[in-house]
């Protein structure tokens, strides 16, 4: 009896799959159907249609209705060439031929002979500042940071952005972990709102000419002009702020009033750095402990600068 039930069961068991297999639009459990492929394509895709390499039909490069893209005439001739020889039969103890351009460390091509594969068509864009910037320099391609082959490039998502540059620079990383830090390791921020990885006319490949300017992009409330002005805000938020993180508040370089004494040490003012020889009992050099455990910013609390007409002391 029990053995009869489990071959009903069984038999049940099977028509389901078949059945769920049936109504499935394809095997791959793709949302939408692919497009239509163009001849140029099909050559390739004869041996090549696997997950991995057909998610591009459905990115803005296999867009077959769009001239600029390319896809409808070459296909995968594109960007890999036409690899005629790619496509033949190796010999006997041989290997197949490596399609004509080949991207990332595999390739048997160097960045810049990829990357013009890239830039033929993205000259005016990306390429814009690309030939001698540091990334250049150094020979990244195209493919080191960009996936051709992926729905989604990493580069449009902020946490994939972070994580492919982390891969390079670890010590970034390791800053966006202090205590203090520009969000980067959730959706908020992308490292390319402050950089233009491509290459930048300014430092750091900062996204506007000067660090301050891409800064105000969003603190725009601290661009003044303000009535007072503070020197060091004016010419560099860096004087005083790091740009990933600290183990300071705010962002900060150093803790206050440290941070304010490396400039100023007014004499008549109570502006003596609390430390250990400036505990109650003690004879502080300026005579004054207003300072214990405080800070300059107690007071001088617009350090940024102020409208305030009498805040040329920033306490206002
Ligand atoms: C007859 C089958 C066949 C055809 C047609 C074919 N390929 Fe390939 N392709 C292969 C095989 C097999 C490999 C793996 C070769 C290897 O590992 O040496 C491969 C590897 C590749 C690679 C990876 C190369 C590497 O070194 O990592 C690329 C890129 C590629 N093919 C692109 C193309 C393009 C573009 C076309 C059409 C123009 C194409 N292939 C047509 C069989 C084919
Ligand atoms: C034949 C022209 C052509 C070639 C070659 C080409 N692209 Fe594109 N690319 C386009 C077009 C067209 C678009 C879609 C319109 C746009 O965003 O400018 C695009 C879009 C992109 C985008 C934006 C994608 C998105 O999600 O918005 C990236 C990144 C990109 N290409 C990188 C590359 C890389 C890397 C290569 C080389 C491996 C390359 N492209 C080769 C034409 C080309
Ligand atoms: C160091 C990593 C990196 C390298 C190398 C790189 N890119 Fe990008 N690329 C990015 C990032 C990050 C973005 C996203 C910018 C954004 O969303 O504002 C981007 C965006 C793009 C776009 C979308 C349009 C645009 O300009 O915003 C294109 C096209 C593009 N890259 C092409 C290229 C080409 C071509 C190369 C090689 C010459 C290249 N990229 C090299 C990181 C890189
Ligand atoms: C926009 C340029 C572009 C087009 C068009 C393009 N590829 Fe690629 N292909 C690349 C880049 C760049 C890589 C390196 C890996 C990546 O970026 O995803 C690559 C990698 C590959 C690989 C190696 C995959 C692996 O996992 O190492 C194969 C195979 C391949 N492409 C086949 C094709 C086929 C087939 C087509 C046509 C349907 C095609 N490519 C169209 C740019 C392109
Ligand atoms: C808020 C703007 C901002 C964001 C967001 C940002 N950076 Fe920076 N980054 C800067 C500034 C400003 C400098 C220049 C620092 C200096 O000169 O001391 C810099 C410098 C760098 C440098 C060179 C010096 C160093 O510290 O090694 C690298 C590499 C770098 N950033 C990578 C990244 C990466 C990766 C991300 C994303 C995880 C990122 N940055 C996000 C502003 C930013
Ligand atoms: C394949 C490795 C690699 C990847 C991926 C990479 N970089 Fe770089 N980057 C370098 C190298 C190498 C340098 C030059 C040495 C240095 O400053 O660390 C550099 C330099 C920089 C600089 C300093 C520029 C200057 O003028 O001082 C910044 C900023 C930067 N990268 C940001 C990024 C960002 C943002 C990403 C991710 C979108 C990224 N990098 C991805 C290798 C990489
Ligand atoms: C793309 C927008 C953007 C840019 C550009 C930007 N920031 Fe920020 N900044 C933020 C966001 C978002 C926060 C987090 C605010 C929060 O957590 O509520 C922040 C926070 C800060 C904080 C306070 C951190 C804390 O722990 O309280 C400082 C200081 C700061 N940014 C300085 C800078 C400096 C200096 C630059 C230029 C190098 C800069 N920011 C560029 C978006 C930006
Ligand atoms: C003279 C040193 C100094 C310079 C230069 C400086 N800051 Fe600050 N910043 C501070 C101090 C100190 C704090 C903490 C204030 C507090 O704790 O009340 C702060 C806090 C901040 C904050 C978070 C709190 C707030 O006020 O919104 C942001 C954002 C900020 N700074 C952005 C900038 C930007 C952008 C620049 C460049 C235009 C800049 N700072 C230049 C000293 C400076
Ligand atoms: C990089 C040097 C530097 C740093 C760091 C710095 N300042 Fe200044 N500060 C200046 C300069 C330069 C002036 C303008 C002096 C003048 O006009 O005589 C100034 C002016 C001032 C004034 C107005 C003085 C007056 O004579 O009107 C106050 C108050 C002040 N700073 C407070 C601070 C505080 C608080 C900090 C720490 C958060 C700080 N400063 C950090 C350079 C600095
Ligand atoms: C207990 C409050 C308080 C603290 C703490 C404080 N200040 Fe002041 N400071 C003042 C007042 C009040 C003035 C006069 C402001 C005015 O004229 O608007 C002043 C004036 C100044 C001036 C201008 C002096 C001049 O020559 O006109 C400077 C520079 C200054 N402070 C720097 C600092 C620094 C640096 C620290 C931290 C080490 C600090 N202050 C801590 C209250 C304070």
């Amino acid at each position: 009896m029990g053995k009869c039930w489990t071959g009903v069961l069984a038999i049940v068991l099977v028509a389901c799959v078949a059945l769920a297999a049936f109504w499935a639009p394809d095997g791959l459990g793709r949302e939408e159907a692919p497009p239509a492929l163009p001849a140029a394509a099909q050559d390739c895709m004869v041996c090549h249609d696997d997950p991995g390499v057909n998610a591009i039909l459905r990115t803005a490069h296999a867009v077959t209705d769009d001239p600029h893209s390319g896809f409808a005439e070459h296909g995968c001739a594109t960007c890999h060439g036409p690899s005629h020889a790619h496509q033949q039969r190796p010999e006997r103890g041989s290997r197949r031929a490596p399609p004509d351009v080949v991207f990332g460390i595999a390739s048997q091509l160097d960045a810049d002979a990829q990357n013009a594969s890239c830039l033929g068509c993205h000259r005016a864009d990306a390429g814009l500042h690309w030939q001698g910037s540091v990334h250049d320099h150094e020979g990244l391609s195209c493919a080191s940071c960009h996936r051709a082959h992926s729905v989604r490039d990493p580069m449009r998502d902020p946490v994939a952005q972070a994580q492919t540059c982390y891969g390079c620079h670890a010590g970034v990383r390791g800053e966006t972990l202090r205590p203090s830090h520009h969000p980067l390791n959730d959706e908020r921020m992308a490292c390319s709102d402050c950089h233009a990885v491509h290459g930048s006319t300014g430092p750091a490949l900062m996204t506007r000419g000067t660090v301050n300017e891409t800064c105000h992009d969003c603190h725009a409330d601290l661009r003044g002009p303000f009535l007072w002005e503070h020197p060091p805000v004016r010419e560099d938020c860096l004087i005083c702020h790091q740009p990933h993180g600290s183990v300071q508040a705010s962002l900060l370089r150093q803790r206050g009033p440290w941070l304010c004494q490396q400039c100023h040490l007014a004499q008549f003012h109570p502006s003596t750095a609390l430390s250990g020889s400036g505990l109650p009992g003690e004879t502080l050099p300026s005579g004054s402990g207003s300072m214990l455990g405080s800070n300059c910013v107690n007071c001088h609390s617009q350090v940024h600068g102020s409208n305030h007409p009498s805040g040329a002391g920033f306490t206002r």
